[in-house]
């Protein structure tokens, strides 16, 4: 049984002061039945109004509505919960609910004729908000209401370029009480001065505490199975340094496209879209000091230590420890894909990278010296995300063969497409003689867990509404990350450098092999 998000201390004070269930010398059914009495209910929500900014936005219809309606369909949301979709168009609540079951149909997995889809459609509101008219705000003030001991969250889905806006407006009608807690989406800036000055902005009307900066990979279950894994066990913390392990690998693969973000992403790249956050979010993750406690500042405190100490990125860096990308035609999954310069709103000369692979360095006590390999790309053979830790070779060959066998003495830890933590390691060939084979200890969470796991959303959304900032970003994080990350992008703007072509389909270009090999390491490949 793993850490539940809502396990944070927030709803565990009480938790402490209990007595605690005895030692399970019982059977299975009495320990349940104990369990269940002494736990108390860490699920429930208080009554909330979650106001989606951006309502008819693709982020709202893909992400956000199937997840709250997952946490309805499992009862995990206040009867009185209210959801209250805004957009600039003048709909009516049926024409939403319309456009809600098209557009977000796929990914609701709802039924809708069941009773299910009818009492969430009952939480719905509609209203139309234009985030530069005033008198909208006003509108918006008077449907909520401004009784500051009610959960408001206000989900700002929208382009940054609007959240100072609608927190000046939120702020002027009374919305920012303490009561008020606001989502911002990524992405949080295009450089380190853009993402300073949206912060700036919104802390004119909000206080930290009130600001809830979403990276989704935080959300997924084994992220948070991870620290799990490192805080609730002793077995894996004294390998968990530099004298033990070799190389650290976090790869977030996709085999999908721009897939009709061409705008935004030509002007993104692979380096802002998924580095400067999701990555780099995982990389603290895995290489954080334990934390004096699971409250939400400190650990966020120990993951800003972690950013502060990456090692800058110098002129000369750039061509030896990273690599960009940009996918060429190609086919996935046997069907052809056309190249990134011929799909939609994409420069025909463009020279975004879809593909990076660069070599982290954590210059501090327990990591100096361990490569941190980061690898993102579009387009590449398989969705894919995981960490594999690879330890280091024994110091002697006693059964003859090469000291490190390709593939053992690693903890490889998947997060998509499929949860599981899986520890490779050698072990005797069966027969006759004394020969090592690779093999692997499994840890197949969806095969295992009893319960139903929430989706990142799911879980952030459930966070925001319980005031749980433990998952989210905060101000210094972001800015530590952008620090880190500005010079490398300085860098390839100077050199003028086209990216690497690489095949559509493939695992990227070859001198993203070469990075690693450099180092006498190699990405890592399933057994
Ligand atoms: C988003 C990026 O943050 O993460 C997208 O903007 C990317 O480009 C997505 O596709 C990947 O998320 P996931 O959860 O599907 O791996």
């Amino acid at each position: 049984m793993f850490h539940d998000s809502n396990q944070f201390p927030e709803n565990n004070a009480d938790l402490d002061e209990q007595p605690q269930p005895p030692l399970p010398t019982l059977n299975q059914d009495h320990l349940m039945a104990t369990t269940t009495r002494t736990k108390p209910d860490m699920t429930a929500t208080p009554a909330f109004d979650m106001v989606l900014f951006g309502g008819t936005g693709d982020l709202a219809m893909r992400k956000l509505l199937p997840a709250l309606f997952q946490a309805h369909q499992s009862g995990t949301l206040h009867p009185a919960g209210r959801i209250v979709a805004l957009g600039r168009g003048a709909l009516t609540l049926d024409d939403y609910l319309a456009q809600v079951q098209s557009q977000s149909g796929p990914h609701l997995k709802a039924d809708f004729a069941s009773a299910a889809w009818a009492s969430f459609a009952a939480r719905l509101t509609y209203l139309k908000l234009d985030a530069s008219v005033p008198a909208d705000f006003d509108a918006l003030a008077a449907l909520l209401g401004t009784d500051d001991a009610h959960v408001t969250v206000c989900y700002l889905a929208t382009a940054p370029s609007l959240f100072e806006r609608i927190c000046t407006q939120l702020a002027r009608v009374g919305l920012n009480h303490p009561g008020v807690r606001v989502v911002l989406e990524k992405p949080l800036g295009h450089d380190l001065a853009s993402s300073e000055a949206i912060n700036a902005a919104v802390a004119q009307s909000f206080t930290e505490s009130q600001l809830y900066r979403i990276d989704h990979y935080l959300g997924k279950e084994s992220v948070q199975n991870l620290m799990a894994m490192r805080f609730g066990n002793v077995l894996f913390e004294p390998l968990w340094r530099r004298e033990w392990v070799d190389n650290v690998q976090i790869t977030i693969a996709e085999d999908l496209g721009v897939e009709g973000r061409g705008e935004f992403y030509d002007k993104t790249g692979a380096l802002r879209d998924m580095v400067q956050n999701h990555l780099l979010q995982l990389l603290c993750m895995v290489a954080m000091e334990p934390p004096a406690s699971l409250e939400a500042d400190a650990i966020r405190d120990e993951k800003l230590k972690v950013l502060k100490a990456l090692k800058p990125f110098a002129e000369p860096d750039v061509a030896s420890k990273s690599v960009r990308g940009q996918y060429r035609a190609g086919a996935i999954d046997g069907k052809p894909v056309v190249g990134y310069l011929q799909e939609a709103d994409i420069a025909p000369d463009s020279r975004t990278e879809t593909f990076v692979a660069i070599k982290a360095e954590i210059a501090n006590w327990r990591w100096a010296g361990v490569p941190f390999f980061l690898r993102t790309g579009k387009r590449m053979q398989e969705r894919l995300a995981e960490i594999v830790i690879s330890f280091r070779a024994v110091p002697l060959s006693l059964f003859g063969g090469p000291v490190a066998l390709q593939g053992a003495n690693r903890l490889v830890i998947r997060l998509q497409p499929e949860e599981s933590i899986s520890l490779h390691f050698l072990a005797k060939e069966p027969g006759d003689g004394m020969r090592l084979h690779p093999t692997k200890l499994d840890l197949d969470f969806e095969s295992t867990a009893q319960k139903r796991r929430a989706d990142a959303y799911e879980r952030l959304l459930l966070d925001v509404i319980r005031g749980q900032l433990g998952l989210f970003m905060r101000r210094d994080e972001l800015t530590a990350a952008w620090r880190w990350v500005e010079p490398i992008l300085e860098c390839w703007e100077r050199n003028g450098e086209a990216p690497k072509s690489y095949t559509a389909g493939t695992w990227g270009p070859a001198a993203s092999s070469a990075l690693l090999s450099r180092d006498g390491a190699s990405w890592h490949e399933e057994l």
